[in-house]
């Protein structure tokens, strides 16, 4: 048992709402400047959260310091039973494989890999069988509306149709948390509408959580809760 995983809760204790992240008094400096001055914020099971703020506010990074991208300063981080702050390179590894799906604005596809191989790449990272990764992938891509697409390189796929494939890559592994910047930024908004429904229907469907970065106050119809960040902090939760 790794003694950076959280306890367990005991079974007499009474039944409250987990979170499934917890964020506690983060600060996050890069250099001189700190960016973060003391976030907290706690995202419940299957729960879908915006993040709004203006440029620069510290959302991006507040999302690298939950992928463990970043390392924090001060203060705590717990996803799952994944302690952060305590957690060594090989547990964040393993963390950032098992428990959370990352979405960017740009998609972040491998440009040599076609849709099918992009999407059981996170299968291949948790050693899943290779039988159970095709019929994953298989069930995925028709959940995305892609089953036509498998062979195609990310080159040969319109922006809304990588960003679904982004988005299968991203569930995969059924991860416990969707982190998601910007994930419609750089789409029109009929894509970008799509590429919302897919989410929250997805988010519903495999009980994820997701934190939803958007400029697009419209963004936030799918989801349960809007956060906003400035200049570090979150002002209202
Ligand atoms: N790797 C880095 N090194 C130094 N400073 C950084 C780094 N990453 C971000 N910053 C600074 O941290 C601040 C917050 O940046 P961040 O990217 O988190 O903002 P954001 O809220 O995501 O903005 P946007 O809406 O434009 O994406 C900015 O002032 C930025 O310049
Ligand atoms: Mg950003």
């Amino acid at each position: 048992m790794n003694q950076h995983l959280a306890s367990p809760t005991p079974n007499n204790a009474p039944s409250v709402p987990t979170a499934v992240v917890e964020v506690s008094a983060v600060h996050k400096a890069y250099g001189k400047v700190e960016v973060l001055h003391g976030v907290d914020l706690n995202i419940a099971a299957g729960e879908r959260v915006a993040l709004m703020g203006p440029s620069g506010s510290g959302k991006s990074t507040l999302l690298n310091c939950l992928s463990g991208i970043e390392p924090i300063d001060a203060g705590s981080i717990r996803v799952g039973s994944y302690a952060l702050s305590h957690a060594s390179e090989s547990e964040l590894e393993r963390y950032r494989r098992e428990c959370i799906g990352y979405i960017f604005q740009s998609f972040h596809l491998l440009p040599t890999l076609s849709a099918f191989e992009n999407i059981e790449l996170s299968g291949q990272l948790i050693d899943m069988p290779t039988a159970e990764r095709a019929e994953r992938v298989q069930t995925l891509l028709e959940a995305v509306g892609l089953a036509h697409r498998a062979g195609h390189k990310p080159d040969a796929m319109s922006g809304g149709e990588r960003q679904r494939v982004a988005i299968a890559r991203a569930i995969m592994h059924r991860p416990q948390v969707i982190l998601a910047d910007e994930p419609t930024g750089s789409l029109d908004s009929s894509s970008g509408g799509r590429i919302l429904d897919l989410l929250e229907s997805l988010s519903l469907q495999y009980s994820i959580a997701l934190l939803l970065v958007t400029h697009e106050s419209s963004a936030t119809r799918i989801c349960e809760r809007v956060v906003h960040m400035k200049d570090g902090c979150i002002v209202s939760a």
